[in-house]
């Protein structure tokens, strides 16, 4: 029986992380004429179980591959004969960064820099590599202004600064050679599946369990919030008439302050759950180093070129999410316990022996 053939076949790398598994189930229903070959290597932020629902299509695989191995990477791009890649894969936490900054260097510049050599040499099958980077490499803003792609760079942490030199990459890789790339800096996503140790997940489980609700320095600090489907289909978009060596901001224009998203978060588990008012849980602790006061997005641009726009207001997304969390105790509970990082081996264990 011969192969399948796809009209294109991409890699998608971290697609088993927060926005990547949200992007795969965006994807894969979407263009049941392409393969998607999810590449990620399953670090503490990879969750397969997110994937469950498309894990027997046909137009889906998964390959657990670090980015950082270039012989297997090689290897991988070869067999699905790739036409494409959409890059998340990445460290992303900020604090992780502060106390252990080698693994950021590491998967996120030298494993960018693999995947674009990987696609440099396949620019003659019309290669494209879309870079899915953030707003923090711009830095921090006053108390006015917003980001727009001509901001200059200034990354503050060692998370965004790697991010940042990722960027630099792709784009020097279109300026020398030509290659055909676009990159996207979104500003933060919330919604499903986002492993519990970031902001909204964390906030919505110790509430529940009446824990602390740790908030850095005096909750002033501002950030712009998008849903992570407004942020997919963006990158859907981009990735389909993005022009090559194009940059797009994007975000919600939903700005807010850490203490007033908690005391929201707050207002509506109050509600659902019936509790007394939980923002007395609301604890200020020690700020985090170098931390940024305000990001906010222009995402005038995406919008004029493109004609994207997010479909989630904040106040809908926002009890949509704290729902989510409510409804897949479950799925928090394995991530928290570990459980999740045993899926891989239950589900892919018949391959492996096979290997
Ligand atoms: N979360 C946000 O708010 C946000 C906002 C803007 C941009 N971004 C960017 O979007 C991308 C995805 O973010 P996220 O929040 O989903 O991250 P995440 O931490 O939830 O997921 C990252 C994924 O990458 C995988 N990975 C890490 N190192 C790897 C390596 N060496 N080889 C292969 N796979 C590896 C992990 O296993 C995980 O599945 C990142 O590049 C991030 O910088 C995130």
């Amino acid at each position: 029986m011969g192969q399948r053939s796809y009209a294109k076949r991409i890699g998608v790398t971290g697609g088993a992380g927060f926005i990547g598994s949200n992007l795969l189930l965006h994807l894969v229903p979407r263009y049941p004429d392409y393969l998607f070959v999810n590449i990620d290597c399953l670090t503490y932020a990879g969750n397969l179980m997110n994937l469950e629902s498309i894990e027997s299509k046909d137009n889906y695989c998964f390959e657990k591959i670090d980015i950082r191995q270039f012989e297997t990477l090689l290897e991988c791009f070869d067999r699905h004969d790739l036409t494409g890649v959409i890059h998340l894969a990445a460290e992303s936490h900020v604090d992780r960064s502060i106390t252990g900054p080698s693994a950021f260097v590491s998967t996120n510049i030298n494993g960018t820099f693999n995947l674009l050599e990987l696609a440099r040499g396949r620019m003659d099958r019309g290669f494209r590599f879309h870079h899915v980077s953030t707003d923090e490499v711009y830095g921090s803003l006053g108390e006015t202004g917003y980001f727009t792609e001509q901001s200059p760079y200034r990354p503050n942490s060692p998370y965004s600064a790697s991010k940042a030199a990722g960027d630099h990459l792709v784009r020097a890789y279109h300026e020398t050679y030509g290659l055909d790339v676009v990159t996207t800096n979104c500003s933060n996503n919330y919604g499903p599946y986002q492993f519990p140790e970031k902001l909204i997940p964390l906030m919505i489980r110790n509430a529940r369990a009446g824990l602390k609700l740790p908030v850095y320095g005096d909750g002033r600090n501002v950030r712009d919030w998008l849903h992570v489907q407004d942020h997919c289909e963006a990158i859907d978009l981009v990735f389909h008439e993005g022009s090559k060596g194009g940059s797009y901001n994007i975000g919600g224009h939903n700005e807010i302050t850490n203490l007033e998203l908690v005391q929201r978060i707050c207002a509506i588990l109050t509600d659902r759950l019936g509790t007394e008012p939980l923002d007395r849980l609301i604890t200020f602790v020690e700020d985090r180093p170098g931390h940024d006061r305000r990001y906010a997005i222009d995402a005038s641009y995406i919008q004029r070129e493109l004609g994207w726009k997010p479909r989630y207001t904040f106040a809908d997304g926002l009890a949509q999410t704290v729902q989510w969390y409510l409804d897949h105790t479950n799925w928090m509970e394995r991530c928290v316990s570990g459980d999740y990082s045993k899926y891989y081996d239950r589900m892919y264990a018949d391959r492996r022996e096979m290997t």
